[in-house]
């Protein structure tokens, strides 16, 4: 049996806007995650989990569970305020005293250069729908960000969960649904982020450092909710519509045929200009970082018209009339967030990114979000979270011993932070943070039952589950 290799990067996953807090002081300029959109009503991103007050605490506990690497994102508007122009220093010293603190325990940083929050000054100009704007302000920051940090970081993501800022950015904060020829301008956004993504990832290759660059997209298997072959056809447009797109053009440089056609059909099909295929072309991944939380399952399309997004988020989604309607699967049980639990899942989605582009897979997210109780003792018994890691991890398994090149696994979150949409109640760390969404508590960090259990499948090497 082929096993967990010795240098496998065991560690955990947080992003910036979600954990740091610090919004106001050094320099930050603000980023969309700053506003109260509609969607946010009482979630608030302005102190979160105090990261940047307690980052040393933090790595010292990371270090305490043995991680051999941490997967972070950096925050655009601490480096730039406005998203562009001038650097503010104070944000450039944070992380390089983040990056240094993890070293010292020689923890590899993995980060992630944009994750859900674009600089408010870029986006009052027009956002990603500005192309000129966005994407040379993308590649300024990016390049900055390589100058600063390459030298110790050598596993860089672009974009984090690209596909879900498309299909339901309005649940993350970073889309306003209320527009006229939405699709149309989704689909332009999706296409200026691929020019960025690209151009970025090829100025990374050009400037000679030894690490590796990938795309993060949030990627999870869609089955068919029968055998009918018009089921199955339905599952295969809708992982080409919910996946694919965003990863051919990733790791292959180029537009899916199926997702293409179907924007075409609908008028949703974004303005190309001359060059772009090559820019896509010549920016491939080297990797796959992928977040996957659990599969979903269609059936033939009956609908006709217009998308209704109606009651989705990351992991539940919606029909898209003439290629699928959704589906609940009763096969699997569910998180008290109403996410289902497929580990299995989490092995057929593996091996479907293998089969289809051979690349290093590494796990950049994967956990289960919920309501944790803190006893009089301060003890936090989340038995249901070691379950759902341990089944992932069990499956993790399976596909290294098919000869799967799977790198890294960084569950969801190393310590708690905000939810995109469901404020601090929702739960996800090894390390608890006392707050709670109306802001009591005094941040203190203790240890769940998580943790223990984390460190001794560290210390195993994946062995003891
Ligand atoms: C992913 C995101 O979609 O899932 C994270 O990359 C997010 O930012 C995570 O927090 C869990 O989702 P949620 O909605 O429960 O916070």
């Amino acid at each position: 049996m082929k096993k967990i290799g010795k240098d496998f990067l065991w560690g955990a996953s947080t992003s910036a806007y979600q954990c740091e807090g610090a919004t106001n002081i050094d320099g930050k300029g603000k980023s969309v995650q700053d506003l109260t959109l509609p969607v946010k009503d009482k979630i608030d991103f302005r102190n979160a989990s105090h990261h940047y007050f307690h980052y040393k605490e933090d790595v010292k506990l990371m270090a305490e569970m043995g991680f051999k690497s941490y997967r972070f994102s950096i925050s655009w508007s601490r480096i730039f305020p406005k998203g562009t122009g001038e650097i503010n220093q104070k944000g450039v010293d944070f992380y390089n005293n983040l990056l240094n603190e993890l070293l010292k325990y020689n923890i590899e940083p993995v980060v992630t250069v944009y994750h859900f929050d674009p600089p408010l000054d870029l986006e009052n100009q027009g956002g990603w729908l500005n192309r000129d704007l966005m994407v040379n302000a993308f590649v300024q920051y990016s390049t900055k960000l390589f100058e600063l940090f390459g030298d110790r970081v050598k596993y860089w993501q672009t974009i984090n969960e690209h596909n879900m800022i498309i299909q339901v950015g309005h649940v993350i904060g970073v889309i306003n649904p209320k527009q006229d020829n939405l699709f149309k301008k989704l689909y332009q956004i999706n296409h200026n982020m691929l020019i960025a993504q690209a151009l970025v990832t090829r100025k990374y290759h050009d400037m000679n450092f030894k690490g590796i660059i990938g795309p993060a997209p949030n990627i999870s298997y869609v089955y068919a909710e029968t055998s009918k072959p018009e089921d199955f056809d339905a599952s295969y447009k809708a992982n080409a519509w919910r996946n694919w797109l965003y990863l051919d053009a990733a790791c292959l440089g180029e537009y899916n045929t199926i997702a293409w056609e179907w924007m075409v059909k609908n008028g949703y099909e974004p303005e190309l200009r001359e060059g772009d295929l090559e820019i896509l072309k010549k920016g491939k991944a080297d990797f796959i970082a992928f977040n996957y939380y659990n599969t979903s399952t269609v059936r033939a399309s009956t609908k006709i018209g217009s998308i209704k997004f109606s009651e989705s988020d990351q992991q539940t989604a919606y029909d898209i009339p003439g290629l699928f309607d959704l589906c609940d699967n009763k096969n699997l049980p569910k998180t008290e967030f109403g996410w289902s639990i497929d580990p299995q899942g989490f092995l057929h989605t593996m091996r479907a990114m293998w089969d289809r582009y051979r690349m290093p897979l590494m796990v950049t997210e994967n956990g289960l979000g919920a309501y944790d109780i803190v006893e009089e003792d301060g003890s936090i018994h989340d038995q249901y979270r070691i379950d759902y890691i341990k089944a992932h991890l069990e499956q993790l398994k399976v596909a290294i011993n098919e000869g799967i090149d799977v790198i890294g696994y960084h569950p969801w979150s190393a310590i708690d932070l905000v939810s995109t949409h469901e404020g601090i109640k929702k739960r996800y760390g090894f390390i608890h943070v006392n707050i709670n969404d109306n802001g009591e508590g005094d941040y203190k960090r203790s240890r769940k039952d998580s943790f223990y259990w984390y460190k001794k499948v560290i210390s195993t090497n994946g062995e003891d589950l």
